[in-house]
């Protein structure tokens, strides 16, 4: 079995009713931070870590993202006859080769962990990583890369981690590393969503994964835990003590775009950070800043 990571699932059939209405007739994973849309930033992310094949796990009302993979022969004409280069470079730049992009739907919204088990076949008997657009993640090396780096050296399951407060613990899958410290821990415990007061830590996964194929079949259980779903952070539990598993405190700041302050920090920052717009974004602030109470 290979241990180099090359396949990525990409869970995006989520309802994103948080952000109705402007998800109504647009996936969640097409809003845009500044002037891309989430998916693509996880697209990107994974291709820097390596990644050869792409695999989409979709829902119902999910075609715009198929269609933002694709090429779009008359736009790329136009831009093309208009001298727009730069539009037409990033336009290339977003479209997977033929053949390393595959969608599958989940027909049913049963949880994470179906979602990942809908695309069993797709990954077979190798090491994979998933990425939750909605966890947009800043960094010098993106984070996948990170993590691939970090399973090159362990083998097995490796998944990212970050401290978040007491208050928060009851929304993540929180990380039991039996008071360990240091950027990659070995994972002892993993509970998703405990509730408030019972978290064994404050370390919480975020949504890259890298993970070794045998958690499909605890997957197969069709087991549902917190929400009445299947989740994946039980189906890993089941994984600990039979291989390797680590939470990694990866480096770079990471933004919840799947909550309406999340995504309108991501914007800013994005947009602070970018050299054509990082100026005009920082008048902007401060003139923002001058006018509040
Ligand atoms: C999912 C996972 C959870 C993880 C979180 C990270 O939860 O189930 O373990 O901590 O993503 O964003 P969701 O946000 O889908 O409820």
């Amino acid at each position: 079995m290979t241990s180099r990571v090359r396949k990525a699932i990409f869970p995006v059939g989520g309802m994103g009713t948080r952000f109705l209405p402007a998800t109504k007739a647009m996936p969640k994973e097409m809003l845009p931070v500044v002037d891309r849309p989430l998916i693509q930033y996880a697209v990107d992310e994974a291709r820097a870590a390596g990644i050869e094949q792409f695999i989409f796990v979709t829902g119902r009302g999910k075609s715009a993202i198929e269609d933002h993979f694709d090429r779009s022969i008359e736009l790329e004409a136009s831009l093309e006859e208009c001298g727009k280069s730069s539009e037409l470079f990033d336009l290339r730049e977003s479209v997977l080769e033929p053949g390393n992009i595959a969608y599958v739907r989940q027909q049913e919204p049963l949880g994470l962990g179906h979602a990942v088990w809908c695309a069993r076949h797709l990954v077979g008997d190798e090491p994979f990583a998933v990425l939750l657009a909605d966890d947009l993640i800043q960094a010098d090396v993106p984070c996948l890369r990170q993590m691939a780096d970090v399973h090159a050296e362990t083998g097995g399951n490796v998944i990212a981690a970050m401290e978040v407060p007491d208050e928060h613990t009851s929304r993540y899958g929180i990380i039991d590393c039996g008071g360990a410290d240091g950027r990659v821990q070995p994972v002892e415990g993993l509970v998703e969503k405990p509730a408030q007061g019972t978290a064994p830590s404050n370390l919480a996964v975020i949504g890259r994964y890298i993970l070794m194929p045998e958690v499909f079949a605890e997957l197969e259980r069709r087991e549902t835990g917190a929400g009445g779903e299947i989740q994946l952070t039980d189906a890993m539990a089941r994984l600990i003590g039979h291989q390797p598993f680590h939470g990694f405190a990866f480096d770079g700041r990471r933004f919840d775009c799947g909550d309406k302050l999340g995504f309108l920090e991501a914007n800013v920052e994005f947009a602070l950070a970018r050299d054509d717009l990082g100026p005009g974004a920082r008048d902007m602030l401060e003139r923002i800043g001058d006018v509040s109470p």
